[in-house]
C-alpha cells in the first residue's frame, strides 16, 4: 500500500508526524512531504532524519492555496496538524476554529483538487461528546472528513476520506506522565487532579500500527477506533512512586474542560459501530448488508449496550504500566 507512494503529512514535525515519517520511510515510500509552519522544527527534523525522500514544506493549513500546491501528485495525506493543548484552545477558541476546523476543510479541498487517493485525519477521544473547545473542533474535523465524500463524485474524484480516533498517546508532550516525572525529578509535589480519573492508553508504536492498518482498509467515510486498555491516575501515581521510591502528592481537583473518564464511542454511536479486522469502526454512510459484506468481509456488529469508555474497558496491569513507563527512559 505505501511502497512507491508520495505522502504528505500535515503537522509532520509534531510527535506523531515525526514517528509516522520514520515508520513510512521504512516502508519504501517514494517521497514524504512534511507540511508545517515552524522552520526551526523542520531544520532539526531534516538533519536528524537525513533522508533524501523527505521534502520540507513551510505552510499553514489555514492557507488553502498553499495546500493545493503542496498536495500536487500526492497519493496519501495524513492530516495531523492541530492546536491540541486543551487550556490553550479554551483560551484561544477563535484560533482553534481557524486551524482545526477551517484548516481541515482546506486540507479536504486540496485533496479533492488534486485527486489524492486517501486522506486520513487524526482524531481524538476528546471529540466524543466533547466537553472542551479542543474536542468540539476535532469533532468538526472528523465530521468534515467523513462527510467529504459528499463533495466528490467517485467517478470524477476518487479520494477516500476517513478518520482515526484514539486516546492520549502514552507520555506525549503535555500529558500527565511526563509532568509527574518532571515533578518527581524536581522533588516537587505530584499534582493529581482526581485519583479516580481514567484514560485510554496507547503507545506511539500501537498508534502507528493502528493508523497504517486503518489507512489500508478504509473505503471512505469511516471512523476507525483501536481496541485499547486504560489506566487510572491512582494507578499511575502508585506505579511511579514505586519506580522513583518517593511519595509526595497533592490533589488539585479536576480542571475546567476535563472529563473524569474519556469515551471512544458514545451511547448513540454504538448503534453504528462494528468490529472489522480487529478494529472498531463507526460507519457514517448509507449501508446495507450487501455493501457491508462486499466492502468489509467478516464484519461483525459491535454488540454493546454501553459506551466504550476508559472506565469500562480492561485496565493495564501494574506490570504493563511499569513496563511502558520504564521503556520511556525518562526516570
Ligand atoms: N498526542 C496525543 O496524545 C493525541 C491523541 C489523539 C489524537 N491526537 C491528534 O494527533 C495529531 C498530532 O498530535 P501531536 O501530538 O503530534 O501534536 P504536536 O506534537 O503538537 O504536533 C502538531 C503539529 O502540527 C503543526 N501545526 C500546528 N498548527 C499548524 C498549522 N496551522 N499549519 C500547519 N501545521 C500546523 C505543528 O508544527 P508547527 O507548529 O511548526 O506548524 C506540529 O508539526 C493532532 O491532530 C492531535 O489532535 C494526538
Amino acid at each position: 500500500m505505501f511502497k512507491g507512494k508520495k505522502i504528505l503529512i500535515t503537522g509532520g514535525t509534531g510527535s506523531l508526524g515525526t514517528a509516522l515519517t520514520r515508520r513510512l520511510l521504512s516502508l519504501d515510500v517514494e517521497q514524504i512531504r512534511i507540511f508545517s509552519r515552524n522552520e526551526y522544527k523542520q531544520i532539526s527534523m531534516e538533519s536528524e532524519l537525513n533522508d533524501d525522500r523527505l521534502r520540507f514544506l513551510i505552510g499553514d493549513i489555514r492557507d488553502e492555496k498553499r495546500l493545493v500546491r503542496a498536495t500536487e501528485e500526492v497519493d496519501i495525506v495524513f492530516h495531523a496538524a492541530a492546536l491540541k493543548h486543551v487550556p490553550k484552545v479554551e483560551y484561544n477558541p477563535f484560533e482553534a476554529v481557524k486551524t482545526n476546523v477551517q484548516g481541515s476543510q482546506n486540507v479536504i479541498e486540496a485533496c479533492l483538487a488534486n485527486d489524492v487517493e486517501r486522506a486520513v485525519c487524526i482524531g481524538t477521544d476528546k471529540a466524543v461528546s466533547p466537553l472542551n473547545t479542543y474536542g468540539a473542533t476535532k469533532l468538526l474535523m472528523e465530521k468534515l472528513f467523513v462527510n467529504a465524500q459528499q463533495y466528490s463524485n467517485p467517478k470524477i474524484h476518487p479520494t477516500k476520506f476517513f478518520a482515526v480516533r484514539y486516546g492520549n498517546v502514552f507520555a506525549s508532550s503535555g500529558s500527565v506522565i511526563p509532568r509527574f516525572i518532571d515533578q518527581i525529578k524536581k522533588q516537587e509535589e505530584i499534582t493529581i487532579t482526581d485519583k479516580n480519573m481514567t484514560r485510554f492508553s496507547i503507545t506511539m508504536e500501537q498508534a502507528l500500527d493502528f493508523i497504517l492498518k486503518a489507512t489500508e482498509i478504509g473505503n471512505g467515510t469511516e471512523i476507525f477506533i483501536p481496541k485499547l486498555k486504560s489506566y487510572s491516575l491512582e494507578q499511575i501515581y502508585k506505579v511511579l512512586s514505586q519506580l522513583a521510591e518517593t511519595k509526595n502528592e497533592k490533589i488539585i481537583g479536576i480542571r475546567p474542560g476535563e472529563k473524569l473518564h474519556e469515551l471512544l464511542i458514545n451511547f448513540d454511536e454504538m448503534r453504528y459501530s462494528w468490529e472489522f479486522e480487529n478494529l472498531y469502526m463507526i460507519l457514517n454512510w448509507q449501508y446495507n448488508d450487501n455493501y457491508l459484506n462486499t466492502n468489509y468481509p467478516g464484519i461483525k456488529k459491535f454488540d454493546s449496550t454501553e459506551t466504550y469508555s476508559s472506565n469500562n474497558t480492561e485496565p493495564l496491569t501494574d506490570d504493563e504500566l511499569k513496563n511502558n513507563i520504564s521503556n520511556l527512559g525518562l526516570l
